[in-house]
């Protein structure tokens, strides 16, 4: 059976409009809300997609930022944050890195979008073959759902085979093909599309089995990482087992490493489980906040990708490549991926004594420098996570509430530690509301 639409069951879809006709008793935020009522007049739902305020804590976010630095944020009011969210992910030098910008300034200065492309594509591909294990060639384009279609696209044209095997309840962008809400688009646009669960390589062989002659890919994230639930990390073998059937089914495997590359592993985030994936796929991190994503193929895959017809008006522009380059160079100089990994354990175990230190009970998940942290006693309105994230805010840290964090190599050890004296401050408001 194909994956069916979610539209029956859709429940949190921006809905800027439910967020105003509230007493306000915001007073921090005065700009930012009459920004929002400014916004939604012209713009529907006033802030949409990910970052829309319904995610986040009523009347305790800002609903604008002003500019950043580093691993600190400044909303219109003048409310300054540590920031845990780096821009959903892409900020992983942390914001306006002097050397991202001066590489993006040189660039500017000779040229952006132009009729073809410029050197610096060239280069970017040859330095993201020489760090990647297993790949051959890459092509780039501007969002992750960009490259994860891309991907399944060169899958198909590969193998002949229609079918994509991806794991249930996944986020791998907006396209109809894995649309989280579904409105908008047939139901048909899931019809290539087959479910198994993570962790549990029996699903997934069971569906191999019943119709794997017609599965061209099998599509994977190197962890669990969904919003409102704890992360999951790969069971021992699960990737390798996923690696295993689809080379003896004749299927590609595609590892979209958009939300934790560069964060985990140099060459790829499955790497740090010793599994090379024919097809991968970034985007976020890849450029530091500039709009840049990559796909990285194997040379049996270099055909099928010359032959798949996509484009896009900006994807070779010239500027975003010239900040990757530099933003690679940094992280490897700077060895940022074990700094990174540094600094989310010191906030992870930070958390976690002094959440139990106040009388709170917490869950942390995922790798350290993309940690999610729960609160046990939290039914599904997440009640717990919105006051404690809402409290943090109030003291200056910017974590969000129902959404994976995610550590910068701006952040010291310092940044740490003053955001979790904001976060005491949350438990203890959680202690003493519940
Ligand atoms: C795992 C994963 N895949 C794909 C996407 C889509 O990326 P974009 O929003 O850049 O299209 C995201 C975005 O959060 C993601 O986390």
């Amino acid at each position: 059976m194909p994956i069916a639409s979610r539209r029956s069951h859709q429940t949190v879809q921006p809905q800027g409009h439910e967020l105003m006709g509230l007493p306000n008793n915001d007073s921090r935020h005065r700009n930012s809300r009459a920004l929002f009522e400014r916004a939604e007049r012209v713009i529907p739902g006033g802030i949409y997609g990910h970052q829309t305020p319904q995610m986040l804590t009523r009347d305790r976010f800002p609903f604008f930022l002003a500019d950043a630095e580093g691993c600190r944020i400044r909303d219109v009011d003048g409310n300054e944050y540590i920031d845990f969210l780096c821009g959903f992910g892409p900020v992983v030098l942390g914001y306006r890195h002097a050397k991202v910008e001066e590489a993006a300034e040189r660039q500017r200065r000779q040229c952006d979008t132009m009729n073809l492309p410029a050197p610096v594509m060239v280069e970017l591909a040859e330095r993201l073959v020489s760090v990647t294990p297993g790949a051959a060639w890459s092509v780039f384009a501007k969002n992750g759902g960009d490259v994860t279609t891309w991907a399944l696209a060169v899958a198909r044209e590969a193998t002949g085979r229609d079918l994509v095997a991806m794991v249930d309840h996944t986020y791998h962008g907006t396209a109809g093909w894995c649309n989280p809400f579904g409105n908008g688009f047939p139901d048909g646009e899931r019809a290539g599309m087959r479910a198994f669960q993570w962790n549990d390589a029996a699903s997934l062989r069971a569906l191999i089995d019943r119709e794997g002659a017609s599965i061209a890919a099998v599509i994977v994230t190197p962890f669990r990482h969904e919003a409102f639930e704890d992360s999951q990390l790969p069971a021992n073998e699960f990737l390798s087992d996923v690696r295993r059937i689809c080379d003896e089914n004749g299927s590609v495997m595609i590892v979209d490493d958009v939300r934790a590359g560069f964060r985990i592993d140099i060459g790829g985030s499955t790497q740090r489980w010793g599994v090379t994936p024919d097809l991968l796929v970034y985007s976020k991190a890849l450029a530091n906040g500039y709009p840049l994503s990559a796909m990285i193929g194997a040379d049996a895959l270099r055909d099928a990708a010359r032959a798949v017809f996509v484009t896009g008006t900006t994807f070779t522009q010239a500027v975003p490549i010239a900040a990757a380059l530099a933003t690679l160079e940094e992280l490897e100089r700077t060895d940022g991926i074990a700094h990174m990994d540094r600094m989310g354990r010191r906030l992870c175990d930070g958390l976690l004594e002094r959440a139990t230190a106040v009388g709170v009970e917490v869950r942390l998940s995922g790798p350290p420098s993309i940690p999610y942290m729960s609160f046990v006693d939290d039914e599904s309105d997440f009640a717990r996570s919105k006051l404690w994230a809402g409290a943090c805010a109030d003291a200056g840290a910017f974590f969000h509430p129902l959404h994976n964090w995610f550590i910068s190599v701006a952040h010291a050890e310092t940044d740490i530690d003053e955001a979790l004296d904001a976060a005491e401050r949350g438990f203890s408001d959680v202690r003493a509301a519940f």
